[in-house]
């Protein structure tokens, strides 16, 4: 069969590695092939190898990070798939940092170094050249891309999905000299990543703008979990500047306030290495306490040698803004960094439109549940892909068991592209600085009833007239997905992980752990 698959991070070439050895593959990707955010990643990437670990140990983390709200069955098969991806990584060639100490070796008599983040009860996440594991995985598996026979589309970029007869046939796209194309397929697999620019700070790149998840959201798929945005606490707080990995503070950085004092310890017993969102919002509440100052990381308490060969990325991108991080402290503030949610599928990647799959961010099995556990995203790419890419011949069973199942909402919301019809065309050339400031001020770290209705009244008088280049077509999806995102927020009324409601401050035991939506004017399946 002919397979379509879009994006270039972990899942998309996992999946078009693992899917030529028995189909036509067609890979497409919007910028060059290592610009997603897979090459980004610093921490690593999170497995139970070690003696002292297992899958269920694992499990366990992923689930109270969660706050019990990720899938079961989605967390079990990451944990229990994941060593053997991590062994198909190294098969492949991925350098991973080793010890030179003989009492950690793993479960498989392998000497792979491993670091602790927040949250994790044991240190279980390999990395490679110190901080740039996701750089070193990138360019091991684009080589092994290149060794395969696969068509690949740089510079290409999808802006709908092509639906007949109710399942998805094949893909149009804007190919590198900007012209409309439309490549058919047997199965298109969406593999495109998260949508970091609906807000003003991210630590994602450019190419990160929800295209994957709003044309699946206008083919009629049902998405899940918006509301869960995850804001990793440390990005480097200069202009510009980009994420400083949470492995830091798991070698023993601290965070102070601009008194100098430790603020996380009186906020919870695992201080710096709380769960995301707890951190997030301790490092907010400290900035409005000091009028907008950021807080400062410590790494000064580390010896000096092993921070700058432990993470020597780090090291230049510090020393590059003007700070010795090995002598000073240096500022950092929480950024927009991953989506929990996104298109609902069951553990094979199937997506309630036939035809159509997705993995990896673009993705939500549920494997997050409220606020992912670090450095299980690179781990959520390999196993789900290899997953996804063994299913695609498969039968597609009768019922799928897609997450959200239970709580499916109908958007009211329609497209922007749907607007345009209804309406005349405004002024469009801000609509990314709009969806930026709204999301960042009413949908962000901290949400409320006023805020939210501010958003949906600002997100409904925007529209992208005519999308005809690139960026008109990113602007179409971040604004798609605003809506959708804040109708969201919107309708969980409760505080849970990532999403914290100001007026609804506790976990309501009896609300849904996920809410799902499909447009109006999809079928329902
Ligand atoms: C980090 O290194 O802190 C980021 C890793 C992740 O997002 O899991």
């Amino acid at each position: 069969m002919h397979v379509v698959i879009v994006g270039s991070g972990i899942a998309g070439l996992t999946a078009a590695i693992r899917a030529s050895a028995r189909h036509d593959v067609t890979l497409v990707t919007k910028g060059a092939l290592t610009d997603g955010a897979t090459a980004y990643a610093q921490g690593g990437v999170a497995v139970a190898l070690g003696a002292d670990d297992s899958a269920s140990l694992h499990q366990a983390d992923t689930h109270v990070a969660a706050v019990g709200s990720a899938d079961v069955r989605a967390v079990e098969v990451l944990c229990t798939d994941g060593p053997a991806r991590v062994r198909d990584l190294l098969s492949l060639g991925v350098p991973f940092d080793r010890t030179s100490d003989p009492s950690s070796l793993d479960r498989y008599g392998d000497d792979l170094a491993r670091g602790r983040e927040a949250a994790h009860g044991r240190w279980r996440v390999v990395h490679a050249d110190g901080d740039a594991t996701g750089a070193a995985i990138e360019r091991t598996l684009v080589d092994a891309l290149h060794r395969r026979h696969v068509t690949i589309l740089e510079r290409t970029c999808l802006t709908d999905l092509v639906v007949r007869d109710g399942a998805v046939v094949g893909v149009e796209v804007l190919d590198l000299l900007g012209e409309p194309r439309r490549l058919d397929a047997d199965a298109v697999v969406l593999a495109s990543g998260g949508a970091g620019h609906l807000y003003r700070e991210t630590t994602n790149p450019l190419v990160a703008t929800g295209d994957g998840q709003a044309a699946a959201w206008r083919a009629g798929a049902v998405l899940a979990d918006l509301e869960f945005v995850q804001f990793h606490p440390t990005r480097l707080a200069v202009p510009g500047g980009g994420l400083v990995s949470e492995a830091v503070r798991g070698e023993g950085a601290v965070l102070r306030d601009a008194r100098g004092r430790r603020f996380m310890t009186g906020i919870h017993p695992d201080a710096e290495l709380a769960p995301r969102d707890v951190v997030a919002r301790g490092i907010a509440a400290a900035v409005r306490d000091q009028d907008g100052e950021p807080v400062l990381l410590d790494a000064t308490g580390l010896d000096p040698a092993f921070l700058v060969a432990r993470f020597p990325g780090l090291t230049r991108a510090t020393r590059a803004a003007g700070f010795d991080w090995t002598r000073e402290a240096v500022p950092v503030a929480p950024a927009a960094h991953y989506s929990m949610g996104g298109i609902a599928t069951d553990a094979e990647g199937r997506t309630s439109v036939p035809g159509l799959l997705a993995i990896g961010e673009v993705a939500c099995t549920g494997v997050h549940g409220a606020n992912r556990l670090a450095s299980n995203s690179l781990l959520e790419g390999l196993v789900f892909a290899v997953r996804a890419a063994d299913a695609l011949d498969a039968p597609r069973p009768g019922r799928l068991r897609l997450r959200g199942d239970a709580d499916l909402h109908v958007t009211t919301v329609s497209s922007a592209a749907d607007a345009i019809r209804a309406s005349s065309p405004t002024d469009f050339v801000h609509v990314r600085q709009v969806v930026q400031s709204v999301m960042t001020d009413r949908v962000g770290l901290l949400r409320d009833a006023a805020g939210l209705a501010v958003a949906r009244r600002a997100l409904d008088g925007l529209t992208v007239a005519d999308p005809i280049g690139v960026r008109d077509h990113e602007d179409r999806a971040l604004l798609d997905l605003a809506r959708i995102t804040a109708l969201a927020a919107e309708t969980r009324t409760e505080s849970r992980g990532a999403h914290a409601r100001t007026d609804h401050p506790e976990t309501d035991p009896t609300a849904p752990a996920s809410y799902a939506w499909v447009a109006q004017h999809a079928a329902v399946p």
